[in-house]
């Protein structure tokens, strides 16, 4: 897939195939991409969890947040939830400032993810304690972000933002989920 259609491809989606697995072994190549990431003073503080069973998947999804912006709709029911989660964690011993890391190791893991046919969605809004309670994750690791992963059952429209609509995506009547972005003349800054 040529590196545009990749990036294009790579939505976030919040609806998927539940029956079809994710292996612990494609989480394990997921994470081996972000092992390759560039990482501030090269500290390299990030550890991963992974999540492929229906118990801890069951455990994972009672303490996420879906789709702000989408106020009827508390997530996935069962059947379209996620077939895995990879938790990235910050290790405090190695430092407990994590700066961007994280965010490009999660790209990093989705753009992967999107390459094998799967897909998922980037969650910072998430009750780290109940998380680290239901896992039995060790207080040294803090939580900074969760990422879902499935095949994706959604279909995911960007629009592109014009003056009279703004930055709430939405979805329509036939349960498509559009997306707005900015168009690239206005967020190059041309002084
Ligand atoms: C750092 C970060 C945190 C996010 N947290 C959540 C979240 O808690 N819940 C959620 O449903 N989506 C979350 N998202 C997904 C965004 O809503 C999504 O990226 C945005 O709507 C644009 O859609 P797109 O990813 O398809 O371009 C998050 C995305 C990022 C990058």
């Amino acid at each position: 897939m040529r590196f545009r259609d990749l990036v294009w491809r790579n939505r976030s989606y919040r609806r998927f195939h539940e029956d079809v697995p994710v292996e612990r072994e494609t989480l394990r190549e997921l994470v081996d991409l972000a092992r390759l990431c560039p990482s501030a003073g090269n500290l390299q503080p990030l550890k991963y969890l992974l999540s492929w069973t229906p118990d801890r998947n069951a455990l994972i999804f009672e303490h996420v947040n879906w789709a702000g912006y989408i106020h009827d709709w508390d997530g996935p029911p069962e059947g379209e939830r996620p077939s895995a989660y990879i938790l990235i964690l910050g290790d405090t011993e190695i430092t407990s400032n994590f700066g961007i890391d994280h965010g490009i190791a999660a790209q990093t893991i989705m753009l992967g993810a999107v390459e094998r046919g799967l897909g998922g969605c980037m969650i910072s809004r998430f009750d780290a304690e109940a998380l680290h309670a239901a896992l039995r994750i060790p207080e040294r690791y803090a939580i900074l972000l969760v990422l879902t992963l499935g095949r994706p059952k959604e279909v995911v429209v960007l629009e592109t933002i014009r003056s009279d609509r703004d930055i709430v995506y939405w979805r329509d009547t036939g349960g498509r989920h559009h997306v707005p972005k900015r168009p690239l003349d206005s967020i190059i800054v041309t002084p």
